[in-house]
C-alpha cells in the first residue's frame, strides 16, 4: 500500500466526514469491475451504492444490516436505479453470522468487505455495533478473502461502547498480522484524537516470498503542530 496516500489524509484530523471520504478513496484504489464485495453495516446505503457502482453491471454486492429500517434505507435508495439494485441483494441479519450469511460459492472469492461501525445516522443510538460481534464478523470478513482481498473498517470511538470496539478490532488485527495478512492503522494521534475516527485496512496478501515482504503491520498517524499544518507524520 502506498503510504504517500496516507500521507495526504493526515495532513487534516480524521473526523465523522472525513473518515467516510477516506474509506471511499481506498476502496476506489481496488479493482472492483466485475468483483464479490460484502458490506457488512449496510445503514442508509451510501456504501452499498458506491460499492454496487465499483462493481459494474457484472460484480455482485451482499449489502447486511441488523436492523430492519436499514434494510429498507438501503433497498430505497438503490430503487431509482433498476442498473445498480439488480448488483445487490440486501438482508436483514447480524454480520457476526457473515459465514451463514454469504452464498457458499464466494468463500475465498470476495474482493472487499467494508464495515462502517457504530450506529444508524438518523435512527436509534441504542443500536449500535458492539465489540464482540464485530470481532467475529472481521474474522469471518477475513477468512471470505481472495487473495490480495482488503477488508476496510471505519471505527468510531465516540460513542458509549466505541472505544472498546475500536480497542477490540485493534488488537484482533494486531494478532492477524503475518506474512500474509498486511495490517494498516490509520488514526489521528495529535491532541484532541480520543474520539476521533479510525481506520484499519486489512489486506489478505497474494503468495509472495516472504524474504521480500515489507513489515506486516504499519501506523499511519496524525500528529500536526498548529503552526506546520503541512507536515504529516506516518509511522
Ligand atoms: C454507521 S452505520 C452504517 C452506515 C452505512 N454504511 C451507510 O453507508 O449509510 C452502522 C450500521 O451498522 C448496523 N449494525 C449494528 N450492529 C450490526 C450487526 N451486528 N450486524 C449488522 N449490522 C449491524 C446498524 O444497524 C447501522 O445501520
Amino acid at each position: 500500500m502506498d503510504s504517500a496516500r496516507v500521507l495526504h489524509w493526515t495532513e487534516e484530523a480524521l473526523d465523522q466526514r472525513n473518515v467516510v471520504a477516506l474509506l471511499h478513496e481506498r476502496m476506489a484504489e481496488e479493482t472492483l469491475e466485475g468483483a464479490l464485495v460484502v458490506d457488512a453495516t449496510a445503514g442508509n446505503g451510501h456504501d452499498t451504492e458506491f460499492l454496487a457502482r465499483a462493481v459494474g453491471a457484472s460484480g455482485e454486492v451482499l449489502a447486511i444490516d441488523l436492523q430492519a429500517s436499514a434494510v429498507e434505507a438501503t433497498r430505497r435508495r438503490l430503487a431509482g436505479d433498476p442498473d445498480l439494485a439488480r448488483r445487490v441483494r440486501v438482508i436483514e441479519g447480524d454480520h457476526a453470522t457473515l459465514a451463514d450469511l454469504t452464498p457458499t460459492s464466494w468463500a475465498g472469492r470476495v474482493s472487499l468487505v467494508v464495515f462502517n461501525l457504530g450506529y444508524l445516522p438518523g435512527g436509534s443510538r441504542a443500536v449500535t455495533t458492539r465489540a464482540g460481534s464485530s470481532r467475529a464478523a472481521a474474522a469471518a470478513a477475513l477468512e471470505l478473502l481472495a487473495p490480495d482481498g482488503l477488508l476496510c473498517m471505519a471505527l468510531y470511538t465516540g460513542h458509549p461502547g466505541g472505544a472498546e470496539e475500536a480497542a477490540t478490532l485493534r488488537a484482533w488485527s494486531a494478532e492477524q498480522a503475518s506474512p500474509r495478512v498486511r495490517v494498516h492503522h490509520i488514526r489521528d494521534a495529535g491532541d484532541g484524537a480520543a474520539g476521533r475516527p479510525e481506520v484499519l485496512l486489512i489486506r489478505r496478501r497474494a503468495a509472495s516470498n516472504p524474504q521480500e515482504d515489507p513489515p506486516t503491520i504499519q501506523h499511519f498517524e496524525h500528529e500536526v503542530p498548529a503552526s506546520d499544518p503541512d507536515q504529516g507524520v506516518a509511522e
